[in-house]
């Protein structure tokens, strides 16, 4: 049974009742492989997931992980920045995942980055279809954390709330606690339904 309270899992649920079988999204973040293992299920065979790390020891992390599960041909894994996502996307997509900061038992000192974070997001935000999601797990324990969460929240405040749903879910009495951003794309007719 999930653990909701745990951000990460709370985000793959918002994330799985968005998503369907056949669905394109990206990983922004593979790290240890476990968001994309979580996307390849979800998007089915017919699917798409496309992860993005800069690091090679991540990359191959999630290969072995997607291995282990026979989901490996579900997925392209790519070594570059999601800030260069374009290079390689060219279709709308249902979905993107972010799980910020650094990778769990790697380098503490590689880390996500508010301007990289900022131009993958907004490649993302055009790529999005209507009805798509876009989920960030943000950090603000190490250095730089807090300077990237408050840029997402700057850039996602201004945001037409005629197109898009913004949420931010966050514990109110734990301060370093991870927050998750949502952000779902509606058609402006959609709006007040
Ligand atoms: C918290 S970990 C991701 C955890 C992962 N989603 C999982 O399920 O295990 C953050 C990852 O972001 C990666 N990263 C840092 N800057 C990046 C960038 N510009 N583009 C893509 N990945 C980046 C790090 O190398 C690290 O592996």
């Amino acid at each position: 049974m999930a653990d909701f309270w745990q951000m990460v899992e709370f985000s793959h649920l918002l994330m799985s009742r968005q998503i369907s079988k056949g669905a394109i999204v990206i990983d922004a973040t593979a790290g240890n492989g476990h968001d994309s293992l979580f996307l390849a299920r979800i998007v089915g065979e017919d699917g798409k997931v496309y992860s993005f790390d800069i690091q090679e020891k991540a990359i191959a992390n999630t290969a072995r992980l997607l291995a282990e599960h026979h989901l490996l041909d579900r997925v392209e894994l790519i070594k570059d920045g999601h800030q260069n996502l374009d290079k390689y996307i060219k279709k709308e997509i249902d979905g993107m995942i972010f799980n910020l900061g650094y990778l769990p038992g790697g380098d503490k000192e590689i880390t996500t980055r508010k301007d990289t974070t900022i131009t993958a997001l907004e490649k993302g935000l055009k790529l999005l279809k209507y009805g798509g999601i876009i989920t960030m797990v943000v950090y603000t324990g190490h250095p730089g954390g807090r300077e990237e969460l408050e840029a997402i929240l700057a850039l996602v405040d201004g945001l037409d709330p005629h197109i898009y749903n913004v949420l931010n879910y966050k514990f109110i009495n734990q301060k370093s606690a991870p927050e998750i951003l949502a952000i779902i794309r509606r058609r402006a007719e959609e709006r007040s339904s």
